[in-house]
This record gives C-alpha cells, sequence and structure tokens, in this order.
C-alpha cells in the first residue's frame, strides 16, 4: 500500500524524503506550468518525441526527447548523451531559461547548491507506458543531483536501492511534483509502473516527466 492512500494526496510545498538525500517536493513545479507548457512544445516542435530502441531491441513505450547541450539517448550500440539529435542530425534545443530556474530551485530546496544542469531528458508516458527499474549512471561525474519534474497523469515512481534486487518503495508522483536525488541515493534504482487512471485536466492522457541531469 502507498502510504498517500492512507494519508491521502499531499499538500504542494510539503518535503518528502525517500532516502538521506532525495526527496519529493510536492507541487514545488506548479509555480511554473503556465510557462512550461509552450516551452515544452517549442522543443517538440524542433525535435519530436519519438520511441527509441535500447541495446537489447526492445522499442521503449515511453516517447523521449531533449533539450539542452547534450541529449540521452539509445540505440543498438548503447545508451549515451550526444550532442546532436540523432533524427535531424542538429544540436538538441536549447534548455529554456525557465527549465534551468527550475531545476536550480528544486535542487537548492533538496539541499543541492549551484546545479546547472547541461542535459534534460523529456519523457512522454501515454496510459501503458512504463519505465523499467535502472540507474542514471551514463553521467561523467556523480556529485550531481537528477532533479525530476512531473506533469499530467499522476504516474507510480519505483524507488529502489543500490541493487537491482532491492526493494523499491512506491511514490504516487502528480502534476507539478519534483523528485530530487543524489549524494548518496544518486545510483538508486527507480522506475515507473505502467501509467493508468484519469486523464489529466490540463494534459489529457499523458505524463510528462523531465530529468535534469549534469552529463558532462
Ligand atoms: C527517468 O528515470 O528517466 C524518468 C523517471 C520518471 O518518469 O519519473
Ligand atoms: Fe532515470
Amino acid at each position: 500500500m502507498n502510504v498517500n492512500d492512507l494519508f491521502g494526496t499531499p499538500e504542494p510545498g510539503e518535503r518528502e524524503r525517500m532516502g538521506p538525500c532525495a526527496f519529493v517536493l510536492r507541487g514545488f513545479a506548479l509555480p511554473y506550468v503556465d510557462a512550461l507548457l509552450p516551452a515544452i512544445a517549442g522543443i517538440e516542435a524542433r525535435s519530436p518525441f519519438r520511441h527509441m530502441v535500447t541495446p537489447g531491441g526492445f522499442t521503449m513505450s515511453v516517447a523521449l526527447t531533449n533539450c539542452g547541450e547534450l541529449g540521452w539517448i539509445t540505440n543498438r550500440r548503447g545508451y549515451s548523451y550526444s550532442d546532436l539529435d540523432p533524427d535531424n542530425g542538429q544540436p538538441w534545443p536549447v534548455m529554456p531559461e525557465v527549465f534551468a530556474r527550475l531545476a536550480r530551485e528544486a535542487a537548492l530546496a533538496a539541499g543541492f547548491n549551484g546545479f546547472v544542469p547541461d542535459a534534460c531528458l523529456v519523457n512522454r508516458y501515454e496510459p501503458g507506458s512504463r519505465l523499467s527499474l535502472h540507474q542514471d549512471k551514463n553521467e561523467r561525474d556523480f556529485s550531481a543531483p537528477i532533479v525530476s519534474v512531473s506533469l499530467g497523469m499522476t504516474a507510480t515512481f519505483l524507488f529502489g536501492g543500490n541493487e537491482r534486487t532491492d526493494k523499491a518503495s512506491k511514490v504516487a508522483l502528480y502534476h507539478g511534483d519534483v523528485a530530487v536525488w543524489g549524494g548518496e541515493d544518486r545510483l538508486r534504482y527507480h522506475g515507473v509502473m505502467p501509467l493508468k487512471g484519469a486523464p489529466h485536466p490540463l494534459l489529457g492522457n499523458q505524463r510528462i516527466n523531465f530529468t535534469f541531469r549534469k552529463a558532462a
């Protein structure tokens, strides 16, 4: 059972601890939403969402794009960061100022000062889309945290341990929530259960997540 089933939907402004250096900042992105949505549309216009193939040959159920100096990609050769969008050979769209500001402020609220991301992976989930347990470890140095913003439909986030087989806790992530993990929690396994439930009033039948990283 999820803790939210017992205590109801969390209040914006709450900071929930997932680990010693891992938090969910409830509703932290809500004041940014009006600026984020047109910025996402601008990114999508230049580098559309697409379903990439994993090294194992599976097509991801999550569609992705990127903005910033570097973008996370996957193909049959592996996972990596690229400065070019492989679909059009162009640099990824510039990271909008509002994205960078949100990432910096959220990191600070979780105890990480001076976070300057150079990569932002934008994921789009539709009902049924899922992300299996993984570590974010393609970045060059792990001293910077991961900052992950949720918009749209509610997701069940899985936050595990440092081993794939460690038990994962389930955390409901709502529209406007920001999860931050770094320090000793930086390499925790995490994933997302198949998306289900009610459409979101603003975004309809989808969830948009963006994760900021310091990749280079
Ligand atoms: C990710 O791990 O890249 C995304 C996590 C999420 O969608 O909440
Ligand atoms: Fe991840």
